[in-house]
Formats: structure tokens, sequence, C-alpha cells
């Protein structure tokens, strides 16, 4: 019996994707429970490959319960479209359960987060436009409409009506924009319940009897921890809380019955959107490392900013996380281009050292990392399937991630493929 977390520690996009597949392969039920569409899971199997937003990953095999919990927001037309994709390539989709307490995202949550962000202007968040903080907002102001009511159409239509004419009138007379055209929207997202209803089931009942079952259970997380609305750079952020503890409050269990957390990271450092980057690379390295590691969006196809690995970071995740484990993917990426530079500590603008990450913007601006320098390697790693087989300066380069994160590293990706991982 095994209860483990996977968790990104970056700002997401670390290739968690990956990990939970290997993970999932071992699991008899996978959890998702927080954020939306906005998160990307790319898992390449047997050569295919599967870009899932919010379906878990344990879909791919057709005996793992996949379960959505309760502290999801879901696009019910991207959810479809999703099904759709998948039951074309052949893979069934009976034991996928979405908790009835999950939150809808809306039309006008797509369009107040375009509008919103429109608004912004250079202050924007650079959100994924995916609705999904209009929803949460909705959510915590107790007007949200959930899986319950889409699956019922009088509940939905009525609801929708009420709701929908207050957005209509934010949308048209706060922003200006377009409304919504209410009773064409509730007749699609009625087709949507219909699809939806079969797979409405309890997802904390669900996973706390497989739980006492003695099944393994993957919570599969999404978006990471610099993006949780707390602990991330804020207001830079997502709008739901990523972290291991989310994974408990999103689906509807207790910390006890979580034995193992996994946090993910990259040999180096990505982000999409808006915030600051203290390792980011703004020369000829980052534009390596983005096209070489193939660092452009899995949800909207923006380039991905690019840095050096920041040990500060992933201590902050190792402690907020409670981390058992790190995983660290695309080693691969840093091949061939020479010293590798690892970020130990901050500088900060009045002389002082810092290791532990800021909790403030403010706390943040004008600090400019302390690096330590680290032999390159040349050598194509992408084949090796020990870590035994690498290179002598990939591992030193692993070991002394580990001594400075404080945190055991449990795998190593060294390319796309789940057979590319070398686990310790
Ligand atoms: P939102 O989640 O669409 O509101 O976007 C808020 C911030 O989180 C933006 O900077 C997004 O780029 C970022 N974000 C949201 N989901 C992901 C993800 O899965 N990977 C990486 N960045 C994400």
């Amino acid at each position: 019996m095994a209860a483990n977390i996977v968790i990104g520690t970056q700002w997401g996009d670390e290739g968690k994707g990956k990990i939970i597949d290997i993970l999932a392969s071992r699991a008899e039920v996978v959890v998702r429970s927080q954020g939306g569409n906005n998160a990307g899971h790319t898992v390449v199997s047997n050569g295919e490959t599967y870009k899932l937003h919010l379906i878990p990953s344990g879909i791919l095999y057709p005996n793992t319960l996949c379960l959505i919990g309760a502290g999801v927001v879901l696009d019910p037309k991207d959810f479809v479209s999703e099904l759709d994709g998948l039951h074309a390539r052949g893979i069934k989709t009976d034991n996928l359960k979405i908790d009835p307490r999950a939150h809808v995202v809306m039309p006008w949550h797509i369009t107040l987060d375009g509008l919103s962000e429109k608004f912004r202007g250079n202050s924007d968040i650079g959100t994924t436009k995916r609705g999904i903080g209009p929803t949460y907002m909705d959510k915590y102001e107790r007007c949200g409409l959930r899986i319950y009511d889409l699956v019922h159409p009088e509940i939905f239509a009525e609801k929708a009506r009420t709701t929908g004419a207050l957005k209509n009138k934010i949308i048209t007379e706060v922003y200006g924009g377009e409304a919504i055209d209410i009773e064409q929207m509730i007749a699609e997202y009625t087709e949507y319940g219909k699809i939806l209803a079969p797979y409405v089931d309890d997802v904390s009942v669900l996973t706390f009897e497989a739980d006492q079952a003695g099944k393994t259970i993957l919570f599969e997380g999404a978006q990471a921890t610099l993006l949780d609305i707390d602990f991330g750079t804020y207001p830079y952020v997502t709008s739901s809380h990523p972290l291991s503890a989310g994974v408990c409050v999103g689906s509807g269990v207790g910390p006890k019955m979580i034995s193992n957390i996994i946090g993910v990271a990259k040999a180096y450092t990505t982000r999409v959107g808006k915030g600051p980057f203290p390792t980011e690379l703004d020369d000829e390295i980052g534009d390596r490392i983005r096209n070489v590691g193939g660092e452009f969006g899995t949800t909207t196809g923006r380039p991905r900013r690019t840095g050096w690995f920041d040990a500060v970071i992933i201590r902050h995740s190792v402690r907020v996380n409670g981390l058992d484990g790190l995983a660290i993917n695309k080693l691969d990426t840093l091949s061939g281009i020479g010293t590798l530079k690892v970020c130990v500590a901050y500088h900060t603008p009045d002389g002082r050292q810092i290791k532990d990450f800021p909790p403030t913007l403010e706390g943040l601006d004008g600090c400019t990392p302390v690096y330590e320098e680290l032999p390159g390697f040349d050598e194509d790693i992408s084949g090796c399937k020990e870590y035994s087989e690498l290179p002598a300066a990939c591992k030193a380069y692993i070991e002394r991630l580990e001594e400075l994160v404080g945190c055991k590293i449990v795998m190593v990706g060294v390319g796309p493929d789940r057979s590319q991982i070398l686990e310790r």
C-alpha cells in the first residue's frame, strides 16, 4: 500500500508527465486534485505522443482508476475534446471519474480571463487565458457552477441564467466586451453535461476506499510550487495550491494517507508567463537550452524563458512540500554547453547573501544569483540505461545538486521517452 504525490518544484513544465506516467504504470489509482486545462502533460509512450490537459495520465493504462478531484476546475468543452481524442486512438475511459464538487470553467470565465489580462496592460500576469483564475474566484465567492449542476440540466440552466446575466453585465459594462449568448451556451453545455454524467462519482470516497483496500495511489500534481497562490511568486502565480498539501484538500483525503512525496525539477530552470526569474539567461546559452530542450508551452505554444538551475528555489520546494525525493529531468539538454552554473544563494541589493527564497516580489527584487561552476559534459547521454553509465561530470553535477537542495535525487531523466529515466 502506498500513496505517492508527484509535484512540480519550479514554475511548471518540469516533465512531471513522464515521472507521473512511470509511477502511474505501478499505480492502481491516479488522482488529479487541482488546476485545470492550464496544465499540459506530454507523455511519450511507445513512440506515441499524448498531450493531456485534464485527464490523469493513468488513462493510458486500461486497468487504472483515474480520478479528477473536487479541487480541479474543469472546462467541459476541452474535457470532451480530450475524451474524443483518446477514444479516437483506442484509449478507453471507462475508469475515469470526476468529483461532483469540482467547479466548471464557464465561457464567461474564459472571456473575463482575457479581458482582465488586457485591462492590466503591462502589468498582466501572462495567464494561459483558460479561465482558471475567474473560475476559482467564483468558487471562493460561492457563486460557481459545479459538475453536479452541469449534469442536472434544470439546475444548470437556472444557475447559468442567473450568473450569466451578471457576468454579461461585467463583460459589457465594465470591460466593454461582447456579451455571451446565454441560451445558446446552455444548449451547448447541456450536451457536454450528458457526456460527463456517467463519469461523475465521489472522488474522496473512491480514494479512501482504494486506500483502505491497500491499493497503490498516485496523486499527480499540475502546475508547480512557484505558481502556488501563497508560496509562489505572487501575483505571477496560478489560482490554486499545487503543493503537496493541496493534494489532500483537492481530493478530499487526510495527510496521513500520503507515504511518499516526489518533486520534479529540470536540470535547469524554465518559466512561462511573467514574473521574476533570478537565473534567467538572456543569451545564446538560454536560446540553446530552449531549442535543444524544446522549451515551448504544451498548452499555449509560448516560448519558455530559460535559465540555470536554482538551488534556492528547490530548497524552498523541498521545505514547503516536505519532499522525500527529487526527480531531475532533461539532463541531456545540458550536453555540449560548456561549464554548468548552479545558483547556490542570492546576493541582495543591500549586500547580504540569502539562502531562503524571499516571500515577496519586493524581497526578490534586485536579488542576483551567486553561482557555483561545475564541469560540463559533451557526451550524448540519451542512450544511458543506468545511472552508473553517465559520464563522471553528469554524476558530479547530480550529486552536487543533491547536496545543495538537501533532498535525495531518486530519478534522472535523459530523454523524452518514459524509458529514458534512470532510477537511483
Ligand atoms: P493561469 O493558471 O492560466 O491563471 O496562469 C497563471 C500563471 O501560471 C501564468 O504565468 C501561466 O503561464 C502559469 N501556468 C499555469 N499553468 C501552468 C503549467 O501547467 N505550466 C507552467 N506554467 C503554468
